[in-house]
């Protein structure tokens, strides 16, 4: 594993090596091979935050093998800072290395005043990747989703954006996020119709979150749907940062907007410590045991962490070590989380 110690805009050569460690997943039934750890951009690439840190982050995990960076139109803050902090360092770093890399975003979350900015329209989505490829400086990204369901558009409205912005070339393939089973199998369908099936869902998945295995993960695999878990540390809670009190750089202090300290409860945090001991015998990190319990299912075709620092990722990416667990670890982690 390699950090990345040469900071500033000047000229960044990556890594040789970068292949060498980082396994690949096939993503449903697609061309697309994804690296099973992915990075996400929705905190620490705000204006609040040093664009070096973030340059450092990106750069960490393009040189360990990581080709895949998620953004969404709203990730900052404000909404916007990711991708136009991403867009700088893309024009200075990673402009060579384009077609060796996945880049997406996303709409569907409140992004600008007025009723033409939120939820699912084909007005919303069509103006909102435009906007998001101007501020990346990029000709299209490889992956656009629709971010939440939207209980008032008609869903052939939204899919018929998305099937749009793909064959004006604007996105590679199409994705949904946090869409339930039934509304999946039904986005599918219309997608298949139009010729542009659905590459990817992201939903919200970790071991103190379970939703997906109640009917999500199967209806993918009947579409040949490929998935991406984010959250997969829950924020952070899932790592051993938790376990000796509440750190002064850490998401819950530092950044209340989602992570609430309310949320780190006694009963959370018992979990966290029983949880921590099966990982120190299984020889991992509670970060890397969390990362390798979501890989262990094949249809999870990627894991996609957030970092603030690239001592984390680096940890994170020594969970592709052992993604295999005895019938033994697993009856006693679904013990732990009842
Ligand atoms: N589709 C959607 O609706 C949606 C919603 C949310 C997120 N996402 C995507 O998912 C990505 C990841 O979400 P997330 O940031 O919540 O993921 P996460 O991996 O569950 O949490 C990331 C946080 O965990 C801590 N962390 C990570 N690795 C660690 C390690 N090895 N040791 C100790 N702490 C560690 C860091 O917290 P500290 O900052 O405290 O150091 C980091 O900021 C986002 O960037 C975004 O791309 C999508």
């Amino acid at each position: 594993m390699k950090v990345n110690d040469s900071f500033g805009p000047g000229p960044y050569k990556a890594n040789d090596r970068r292949y060498d460690t980082m396994q690949f997943r096939r993503c449903g039934n697609s061309g697309i091979l994804m690296p099973l750890i992915s990075l996400g951009l929705w905190h620490n690439f705000g204006h609040t935050n040093d664009l070096e840190t973030g340059r450092g982050l990106l750069r960490c995990a393009f040189d360990n093998g990581i080709t895949h960076f998620d953004l969404a139109n709203n990730y900052g803050p404000p909404y916007g800072a990711a991708e136009e902090n991403f867009g700088r360092i893309f024009k200075d770093d990673f402009k060579p290395y384009r077609d060796e890399l996945l880049i997406s975003s996303k709409a569907g979350w409140d992004m600008w005043p007025g009723p033409y900015g939120n939820f699912g329209s084909r007005k919303y989505l069509v103006a909102s990747l435009d906007q998001s490829l101007k501020r990346m400086g990029l000709d299209y990204v490889d992956i656009f989703y629709h971010h939440r369901p939207d209980p008032d558009t008609p869903l052939e409205e939204t899919m018929g954006a998305l099937h749009h912005l793909v064959q004006r070339g604007k996105a590679l393939y199409a994705g949904i996020s946090q869409y339930p089973a039934d509304l999946t199998a039904k986005a599918a369908k219309i997608m298949k119709d139009l010729g542009t099936p659905l590459l990817i869902h992201q939903p919200r998945y970790n071991m103190l979150d379970r939703w997906v295995e109640d009917g999500l993960l199967g209806e993918l695999e009947k579409q040949g749907m490929g998935s991406i878990a984010f959250s997969p540390l829950e924020q952070g809670i899932l790592t051993n940062k938790y376990l000796g009190g509440i750190p002064k750089d850490s998401r819950a202090l530092k950044d209340g907007r989602y992570l609430k300290e309310a949320q780190i409860t006694p009963e959370v945090l018992k979990k966290v410590e029983q949880l921590n001991t099966i990982a120190k015998n299984r020889g991992q990190s509670l970060a890397q045991m969390a990362i390798a319990w979501l890989l262990k299912d094949e249809r999870i075709s990627t894991v996609l962490v957030g970092v603030s620092k690239q001592e984390q990722l680096l940890d994170n990416l020594e969970a592709l070590k052992n993604i295999k667990f005895s019938e033994a670890e697993l009856k006693n982690i679904n013990t732990v989380l009842g």
